[in-house]
């Protein structure tokens, strides 16, 4: 039998998995979150978040992986035969995500050649985004990147997502970091005389405002943060069980483990600074809109107002929002081909010709879903979505916190954690947080689980 691909080692894995967690989730969604949730406030309960249920899961999420050798379908099946349907559900959610992913990331390669053709202007009115995905030849976009996704994915692990890692994750920390450090140093006189410097702008960012608060908008905020780490470690959607698969055995664990979570959050962070300054000086903090439109609508009137200047910016921001965007897709098909793979005994590239022919219709369905295929669905959580907002929540809100209960009961309490704690000792290495991913695992993430998932289902609210 072949060899099994793998990483070549730590660098190479650390980048592809950080590849994998940071993506559009960072950009957009994080510093959003900020501004909506008191600034410095969920700046810290997130940071308490990522050092125990991000370091939890990632930990099991991984550990799975590279002791079983397997993605997340045989990967559950072999720790327990009757729990195979674990790893099915697992399956579901790249394979929903994969429906949409490349579509937003085709409205990041749209933007990329608008700021290149220099057409930045008519991007910052607020119609141009709407008219932009109402109109069907917007699919176009989605079919390339989802086709370079393919590309990369066919080339193999090694020859394919960690080569693009290696390229691209440097590139993009080195770009993030500018553009914020950029961010802190401006400066605008708004019609009223009143002057906004980017410096101010970091102060609502990091000072946490408590203004308002009461215990249920306290909890709102902790769940809008618990959330938002698991979209963003890409953890209990399989992911990191198929990139867990393919780190060789010699690695350290846990440091891999922590350089994962700091590149993630670093970035994240980062992202704030660089998004959070620019919008205050040049719309106030009334500026921050939600979801896709900060990124799509906001982002470009800001990168207006800068002049020239804002070209560049601009061109920069969306360059490096289409990395990030890359290497998280490319994490969700090589998670779906993997599973593929070893269910069907075929090889790589025959499974991804066919898997790219489907989602390939799949990511056209789903662009067309903003013009031929429009429909209007009232979400159990309350918010009415197209075809991809209906793939989002049943992937995010109601499989991922589901699948997180099953996985922590399964390890915690079937399995138990010296199973997961032997793997990460299996270098010699200590596993210095091994009391606390007991106490986790076995109480805490069951249980918190249960109330988001009741939550984001809307069974209570
Ligand atoms: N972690 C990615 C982000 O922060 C999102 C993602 C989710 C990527 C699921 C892959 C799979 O944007």
């Amino acid at each position: 039998m072949k060899e099994k691909s793998s990483f070549s080692g730590q660098l190479g894995f650390v980048l592809a998995a950080a590849g994998s967690a940071v993506g559009v989730g960072n950009l957009w969604r994080f510093p959003y979150l900020v501004a909506k949730d008191g600034g410095g406030l969920f700046l810290i309960i997130y940071l308490v978040l990522v050092l125990t249920f991000g370091f939890t899961l990632l930990t099991t999420d991984i550990s799975i992986g590279r002791k079983t050798g397997q993605s997340s379908i045989k990967a559950y099946a072999t720790m327990r035969p009757k729990w195979k349907f674990l790893g099915v559900l697992t399956f579901v959610v790249p394979a929903l995500i994969m429906t949409y992913y490349a579509v937003i990331g085709g409205w990041i390669l749209k933007y990329v050649v608008v700021y290149l053709t220099g057409d930045f202007a008519r991007a910052a009115e607020d119609t141009y985004f709407t008219e932009f995905i109402t109109n069907p030849s917007s699919v176009w976009f989605g079919l390339i990147f989802m086709l370079a996704t393919a590309v990369i994915v066919y080339n193999g692990v090694e020859g394919g997502i960690e080569r693009c890692s290696k390229i691209i994750m440097p590139m993009l920390l080195f770009m993030v970091a500018g553009i914020a450090v950029f961010a802190l140093t401006l400066k605008y006189s708004g019609g009223n005389g009143v002057v906004r410097t980017g410096l101010q702008g970091l102060k609502v960012y990091l000072v946490p405002d408590f203004t308002g608060l009461t215990i249920p908008r306290f909890l709102q905020i902790i769940l809008d943060a618990m959330s938002q780490l698991f979209f963003s470690l890409s953890v209990s959607m399989g992911i990191m069980i198929t990139y867990g698969s393919y780190v060789k055995k010699d690695v350290n664990l846990n440091r891999a483990i922590s350089q994962i979570e700091i590149v993630d959050t670093g970035v994240a962070l980062l992202a704030g600074v660089m998004i959070i300054p620019a919008v205050f000086v040049f719309s106030g903090t009334e500026g921050m809109a939600a979801g896709p439109s900060l990124m799509f609508v906001s982002l470009p009137k800001v990168f207006f107002a800068m002049g020239a200047a804002g070209k560049y910016i601009g061109l920069l921001f969306f360059l490096l929002a289409a990395f990030a965007a890359l290497t998280s897709c490319i994490s969700v098909l090589e998670a779906i081909t993997a599973n593929c793979m070893e269910m069907f005994h075929t090889e790589r590239k025959k499974t991804t010709l066919v898997l790219s022919l489907i989602y390939l219709i799949a990511t056209a369905v789903i662009a067309l879903g903003y013009s031929i295929f429009y429909l209007e669905v009232s979400l159990p959580n309350g918010s009415t979505g197209q075809l991809l907002d209906i793939m989002d929540y049943i992937s995010n809100s109601f499989l991922m916190p589901f699948i997180s209960i099953l996985s922590a009961i399964l390890v915690g309490w079937l399995v138990k954690p010296q199973w997961i704690i032997d793997e990460m000792e299996s270098t010699g290495d200590r596993f210095y947080r091994k009391k606390l991913y007991v106490i986790m695992i076995k109480y805490v993430v069951p249980v918190v689980m249960v109330i988001l998932f009741l939550q984001s289902t809307g069974i209570w609210s």
